[in-house]
């Protein structure tokens, strides 16, 4: 334990290399022997001390990720923290997934299995448990020791398919508006994106932009059915016709369907199971949405036995492994009855009529999501038009946080006056947020 002095002398001993412009020499950046013994010092004056240098030079952040500062996600949810509104903006449940499933990851941590690093490509029962989804829900078969990758979370996968399948010079079309982490992991893989716009009010898929967006130099194609932010779900026509572009164009295809379970109008057809699609289609999904555990961040890649051999190249780098318990858990929960499913979707389909219908009569336009926990609307009918300048004014105004969609466009005139708001939440949070909203009409 150090005294009281002891440690007031350390500190002003770190102090004094910390802020070297001010208090001395050059000399003074090297700690002093004995100083920073403490994690805190030591990140203070290596933070400083770099941070001094690397300004003369170039800029800190490899400018691939050159304004991606903090997301819009991060920023809402503190506002809602700071404001104590209801939260509308994150998509995350506000109550936990099945008891017994928790109960089994609880299970799995106190019997010892997986709290040692699980196996790289995920432990055998999830893998299993993986591929028996596929075929029970989609009729597809895969082989869950060549063609399935444990992942942590979706957005792992994503990465982990863009560092492996993607080089310097490539395109990578995409459906705006996007997820966020896509144009992160296309960037730092050091590829470009070309954004194909989705526009309201039905957000269907231009299948002639998207064709005229090919080029040379596309390598694969992005896509994320049901699609967050707007809810659309691409129909088999329109799967149909992506997957001939991409087997005419020799492309590969990364799909996320993490919402593959919540859907309420159509429904949800893996493009992989398209002819030709097997050998060039990276699928994902994820246990997060389907399960209400979201922070436990369990997800996966299915594909040949080569694409997923590349996939894992990447992965190994990054996370190696994860949840080691909660992949017990998961696997538990894959083999819930096709009952589980069927509650999940018709509990949000309730949800989302519920927050629709508050929407309405707050006098947003309202865009009916036929899948995911999202709703999209427009603020012009309220007479705005920006909707990132609605959505920071919006708790202040009546005690609701919602999250701007043209965060997620890169044509930014499409979404500028777009605003989501999640449906994940309970009956009596959508039925307070609806009556908060009401405000905006008076
Ligand atoms: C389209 C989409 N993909 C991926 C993710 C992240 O999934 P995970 O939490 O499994 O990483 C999300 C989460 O909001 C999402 O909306």
């Amino acid at each position: 334990m150090l005294s009281e002095d002891q440690r007031q002398g350390l500190k002003a001993e770190a102090t004094s290399w910390c802020y070297p412009k001010t208090r001395g020499k050059a000399s003074k950046l090297r700690p002093p022997l004995g100083a920073a013994r403490r994690p805190a010092d030591f990140a203070c004056a290596v933070a400083s001390r770099y941070g001094r240098d690397m300004r003369e030079t170039r800029a800190l952040l490899n400018r691939a990720l050159a304004g991606m500062g903090t997301t819009i996600f991060a920023e809402m949810s503190a506002l809602a923290v700071e404001t104590g509104s209801v939260n509308l903006g994150q998509g995350f449940p506000d109550i936990d997934g099945p008891a017994e499933i928790a109960q089994a990851a609880a299970d799995a941590v106190l019997a010892g299995r997986g709290n040692q690093y699980p196996p790289g490509p995920g432990i055998p029962e999830l893998r299993q448990a993986i591929a028996a989804h596929q075929k029970r829900f989609y009729g597809i078969e895969v082989d869950p020791d060549a063609e399935v990758l444990v992942t942590a979370g979706a957005t792992e996968a994503v990465a982990a398919a863009m560092l492996a399948l993607l080089e310097p010079g490539d395109e990578v079309i995409a459906f705006e508006p996007y997820y966020d982490s896509y144009a992160a992991c296309i960037a730092m893989a050091g590829a470009t994106r070309v954004p194909v716009t989705l526009r309201a009010p039905a957000f269907r898929p231009d299948l002639d932009a998207l064709r005229d967006a090919v080029t040379d130099r596309t390598r694969l194609i992005l896509l994320n059915s049901p699609h967050n932010p707007t809810g659309m779900v691409l129909t088999q026509a329109e799967l149909q016709a992506i997957a001939t572009l991409a087997i005419e164009r020799d492309l590969l295809v990364v799909t996320d369907e993490v919402y593959e379970h919540i859907v309420f109008d159509g429904e949800h057809i893996p493009i992989v199971t398209l002819p030709g699609m097997r050998e060039r289609t990276v699928s994902i999904s994820s246990a997060g949405k389907t399960f209400s555990f979201t922070g436990w961040k369990i997800g996966w890649a299915t594909g040949s036995p080569e694409l997923i051999a590349a996939v894992k190249t990447a992965k190994q780098f990054l996370t190696f492994v994860n949840g080691g318990p909660f992949q017990y858990a998961i696997a538990t929960g894959l083999a819930l009855p096709d009952s589980f499913y069927a509650e999940l979707a018709a509990r949000l389909q309730r949800r989302r009529d519920l927050l629709a219908a508050g929407l309405q009569e707050a006098g947003l336009d309202v865009f009916i999501p036929a899948g995911t926990y999202f709703i999209t609307t427009d603020i012009r009918p309220l007479g705005e038009s920006d909707g990132l300048a609605f959505c920071r004014s919006l708790p202040a105004r009546c005690g609701v946080v919602a999250v701007p969609n043209v965060v997620f466009y890169d044509n930014q005139d499409a979404g500028r006056s777009q605003v989501r708001f999640a449906f994940c939440k309970r009956d009596e949070v959508l039925a307070d947020a609806a009556g908060r909203l009401r405000q905006l009409r008076s």
